[in-house]
């Protein structure tokens, strides 16, 4: 085809999604512009970043989504989900209902988009060490239980940030 066929052809959508104030939009500042914002508002509606990434020599490029964790923000769901090749569903390792909501994030995701879809459990907020609620191990089983990759992430001090979106990325490529 044309050129513009093939740059098409590696434009990848990424859905973020899980509870209110788990870090969604902050993960998705650091990574895509290497941002954090400790006051940071809660999302309404939905925002977009695309961000490129090599692999193999060949410029990837994924347009992450991030919606509100909070219902009366959130924007048409199905819409939100339609050709999403990955997803990350994220708690707060800090707080242990983020972490019990998973579940209905994950079903909500299975309703509305393809079983082929790449899924990264990450938990978020690991830097708060000293008021942990949830545990690796937890992390780690749910995720073996679920089919899903898991990671531990902070946004605040960068750690697995990059590594965590790039490897359901190269996991869809
Ligand atoms: P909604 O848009 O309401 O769904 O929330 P969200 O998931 O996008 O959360 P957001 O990124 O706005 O972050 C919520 C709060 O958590 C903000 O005060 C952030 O500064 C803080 N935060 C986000 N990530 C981290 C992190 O890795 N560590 C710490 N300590 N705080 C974080
Ligand atoms: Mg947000």
């Amino acid at each position: 085809g044309g050129g513009d066929e093939e740059v098409e052809e590696y434009l990848f959508k990424v859905v973020i999604i899980g509870d209110s104030a788990v870090g969604k939009s902050n993960l998705l500042s650091r990574y895509a512009r290497n941002e954090f914002n400790l006051h940071s508002k809660a999302t309404i509606g939905v925002e977009f970043q695309t961000q490129s990434m090599d692999i193999d020599g060949k410029e990837v490029k994924a347009q992450i989504w991030d919606t509100a964790g909070q219902d009366r923000f959130r924007a048409v769901t199905s819409a939100y989900y339609r050709g999403a090749f990955g997803a990350l569903v994220v708690y707060d390792v800090s707080r242990r209902s983020t972490f019990d909501s998973v579940a209905r994030w994950l079903d909500e995701l299975n309703t509305h988009s393809d079983t082929t879809v790449a899924k990264m459990l990450v938990g978020n907020k690991c830097d708060l060490s000293s008021i942990r609620e949830v545990s690796v191990e937890e992390g780690t089983r749910l995720a073996e239980a679920e089919g899903l990759f898991f990671i531990e992430t902070s946004a605040l001090d960068s750690t697995n940030v990059k590594t965590a979106f790039e490897i359901v990325i190269k996991e869809i490529y």
